[in-house]
């Protein structure tokens, strides 16, 4: 079968890694549109966008090409490999203002929906349960402490060769999850259909199990 499976949570909480598992495992495309807002986000920093100008805005948003590499999922934007410096505090600090822009929102997501019309698709972000994909054959909606949050978006940023303070990386997390769950426009929130997963206390590997135990219950259903 050629499912859609939304998966949405808040911010380092684990969706991208339990996606990506759950895509491999089952030959399906993964697609993070996370990065997607990161990519915009950076445009609009090289260009110093200001968000308050809709022409500046739109003018930014027509000379943009987003796209992933073949098999690594890598970020392009218009065709230069960014995937490194999306990862940055920099434009993580700046993300969630620009994905509440609805000319953002409105340029990107058709794009989503256009990526993942054929299915065999896990897609994840905020918003795929409820607005991209409110028809998916799946939705979990992972969570986890934020104490737990922030120490894997530390140990991955200090992986990166980055250092941030931990107390700025939970700030950072605490913020854009304030920003996404508050904004008018596709605001991050459960679906009522959805399927929670805190993962909090779970190792990697049961959380993942957990994740592929739906899809089983998919098979089950059909
Ligand atoms: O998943 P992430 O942390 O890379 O996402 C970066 C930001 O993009 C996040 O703070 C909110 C925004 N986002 C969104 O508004 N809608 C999505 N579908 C995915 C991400």
């Amino acid at each position: 079968m050629h499912y859609t499976i939304a998966i949405d949570g808040y911010s380092a909480c684990g969706k991208s890694t339990l996606a990506r598992a759950m895509a491999n495992a089952l030959g399906y495309r993964y697609i993070d549109t996370g990065a997607m807002y990161r990519m915009v986000t950076l445009h609009f920093q090289r260009l110093g966008v200001d968000l308050a100008d809709d022409e500046a805005v739109a003018r930014a948003l027509e000379g943009i090409h987003l796209d992933f590499v073949p098999g690594s999922n890598r970020a392009l934007l218009n065709g230069e490999d960014v995937e490194d410096e999306i990862r940055s505090m920099a434009v993580s600090s700046f993300v969630s203002p620009v994905a509440a822009v609805s000319a953002v929102r409105r340029s990107i997501v058709p794009l989503q929906q256009k990526m993942g019309a054929n299915g065999a698709i896990v897609m994840d972000g905020r918003d795929i349960g409820t607005v991209v994909f409110p028809g998916a054959d799946l939705k979990l909606f992972v969570t986890a402490d934020l104490e737990t949050r922030t120490e894997r978006r530390l140990s991955e940023l200090l992986a990166a060769g980055k250092n941030p303070s931990r107390a700025e990386v939970a700030a950072n997390l605490l913020e854009r999850d304030h920003i996404d769950s508050t904004r008018a426009d596709s605001p991050l929130k459960q679906a009522e259909d959805a399927i929670v997963l805190d993962n909090s206390q779970w190792s990697l590997p049961d959380f993942i199990a957990a994740g592929m135990a739906e899809v089983e219950n998919l098979y089950g259903r059909r």
